[in-house]
């Protein structure tokens, strides 16, 4: 069996570092590779030939392939080359619709698109999401510290002590909380919220103060994720934040609604109190952020205050990025194969999930 490798033309992120590459070869697969597909996260062409990979054109992948491994996106004229039945894995950002995923449906391909996956236990090893939204929400608190021009922590000096620094996370979901972290661990003084309730324990665990709006509704429908709030819980919501945030110096927003546009917490009235100096880092920018003057993929500054906005932090870190990205992708691999041969569970939680053509899974059945 032939997996191909495309280079993600969007990201710094390649679906197979070396090491795994090795590992599938020793157990029997040819692997081809895209040119220069690692050179945006760190892994030469050298280190793929060293594990035995092959390195070809974008077009002998699309035409020879039994199996294509990508990132984030694929263009229409690719996805017209690929051979009937070949499996195309990726991460297409499937919950909103785009021209990409009609065409992506109505290819002669199988697609699966990792972001898909649903939050269980036995889809943990495969969960591509949770492995990006960890590294962002970790850089999130580094870009927001090296922005913010005093000490995280306190500090004791013969000439005197200076506070330690106070840090309001927005959302503790796997970013939320790897910031929640990371803000403990440089010596801040961390408040956090959410309106899952649940998740107080979890951040108070990390040391932080948990910020709590009563009233919150959980949808256990929701897969673990939140789900739209009443009227009355986002006016009062707003006002513990606007009060917490004034006094901020740095907000880490990261909330997000699967599929929806992010909920707005920061208001621009927020902003103009907030102490001149201070950061708000937002990581909700591509469904539209958790600040209202935040932009995606820009840095603003109003008042005096920075506002950055980026969604893809985990770019930053395209080496381990890509490291997760492919034992991801390679459990998932794992979970659709056996002894080199497709072995698709199609009633799976996971497969019903991820694969973009539904109506296989009756066709199959
Ligand atoms: P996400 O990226 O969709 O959202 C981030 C956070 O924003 C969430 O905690 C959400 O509750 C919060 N949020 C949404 N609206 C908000 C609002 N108006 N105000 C404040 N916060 C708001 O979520 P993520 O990080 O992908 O994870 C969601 C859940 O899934 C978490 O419970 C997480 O622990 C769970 N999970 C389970 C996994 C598994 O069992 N395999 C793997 C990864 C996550």
């Amino acid at each position: 069996m032939t997996i191909g490798i495309l280079k993600c033309t969007k990201e710094n992120l390649v679906a197979m570092v070396p090491q795994v590459v090795s590992k599938l070869i020793k157990s029997g697969y040819s692997i081809l590779i895209e040119t220069n597909a690692g050179e945006n996260s760190g892994y030469s062409n050298k280190l793929y030939l060293e594990a035995d990979a092959k390195i070809v054109s974008r077009n002998d992948i699309l035409i020879s392939s039994d199996i294509i491994l990508t990132g984030v996106g694929i263009e229409a004229e690719d996805i017209h080359k690929i051979k009937e039945d070949t499996l195309l894995i990726g991460k297409f950002n499937a919950k909103v619709a785009s021209k990409m995923l009609t065409n992506l449906k109505y290819s002669e391909a199988k697609v699966f698109s990792l972001d898909l996956l649903p939050r269980s236990s036995i889809a943990q090893s495969m969960d591509v999401l949770s492995s990006l939204a960890s590294l962002s929400g970790y850089k999130s608190v580094i870009v927001g510290a090296n922005e913010f021009s005093g000490y995280l922590p306190m500090m004791t000096t013969s000439a005197g002590t200076i506070p330690p620094a106070k840090i309001l996370i927005l959302g503790a979901g796997v970013a939320g909380l790897q910031a929640i972290a990371t803000a403990k661990r440089l010596g801040a003084v961390v408040n956090a919220f959410d309106v899952r309730s649940s998740v107080k324990e979890e951040v108070e665990s990390l040391g932080a103060k948990f910020i709590e709006v009563a009233d919150s509704v959980d949808d256990k429908s929701a897969g673990g994720y939140a789900v739209k709030q009443s009227e009355d819980y986002i006016h009062k919501q707003k006002e513990l934040i606007h009060e917490t945030a004034i006094k901020a110096d740095i907000i880490i927003a990261t909330a997000n609604i699967p599929g929806s546009k992010a909920p707005v917490l920061i208001e621009n009235k927020t902003v103009k109190e907030m102490k001149p100096g201070s950061v708000i880092v937002d990581i909700a920018t591509a469904s539209g952020g958790n600040c209202e003057l935040s932009k995606d993929n820009d840095n603003v500054m109003i008042n005096d205050v920075a506002i950055i906005g980026d969604s893809i932090l985990y770019n930053k870190m395209g080496k381990q990025a890509s490291l997760l990205y492919s034992n991801n992708i390679h459990n998932f691999l794992k979970y659709i194969l056996k002894d080199g041969i497709e072995n698709i569970p199609y009633n799976s939680d996971i497969v019903s999930n991820v694969l973009l053509q539904k109506e296989l899974i009756t066709v199959i059945n």
